[in-house]
């Protein structure tokens, strides 16, 4: 990964900034492009009142979890915890909601505006094992910029 390289991307997007679902659908396709162990890309925000998540925008293979209920499987967990949750090997978790055989690794990274924890990025990869601290550090700093527009 070049996270500067990416990072400068990622501030062009947010530069050309029109419509937020605009740049969120951005954002999602970049990643999935560049990175090559980031086979799914997605934003999930909370649904209004309701205790759960709701789908928005998404690179990669069309998913029947559009709806997450907050504590259930890995993102709903986030929900909830408020805390990133790196899972190198998802056959590890007992709570969790599979978007297919071929994932074997998650890595959510919460949202925030205004301290409340309003939504997520969440990656699925196909590898085992495959995130570092450099994946969440850049992930946090694409959280920090979406929250901005918010
Ligand atoms: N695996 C997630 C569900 C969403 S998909 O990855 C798109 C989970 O356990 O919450």
């Amino acid at each position: 990964m070049n996270t500067p390289l990416l990072k400068e991307s990622v501030n062009n997007i947010f530069k050309r900034h029109s419509s937020n679902e605009k740049t969120l659908q951005e954002i999602c396709d970049l990643l999935k492009q560049n990175i090559s162990y980031y086979n799914w890309v997605g934003f999930y925000f909370k649904n209004g009142n309701k205790e759960e998540l709701k789908l928005a925008q998404f690179a990669g293979e069309l998913t029947e979890h559009t709806i997450i209920p907050f504590g259930k499987g890995i993102c709903g967990q986030v929900a909830v915890s408020n805390k990133n949750f790196v899972v190198q090997d998802v056959s590890s978790q007992d709570n969790y909601i599979s978007c297919g055989w071929k994932v074997k690794s998650e890595i959510v990274i919460p949202i925030f505006v205004k301290n409340k924890n309003i939504g997520q990025i969440d990656i699925d990869s196909h590898s085992v094992n495959p995130f570092t601290k450099e994946d969440e550090v850049l992930l946090e700093f694409i959280c920090e910029k979406v929250s901005q527009i918010l």
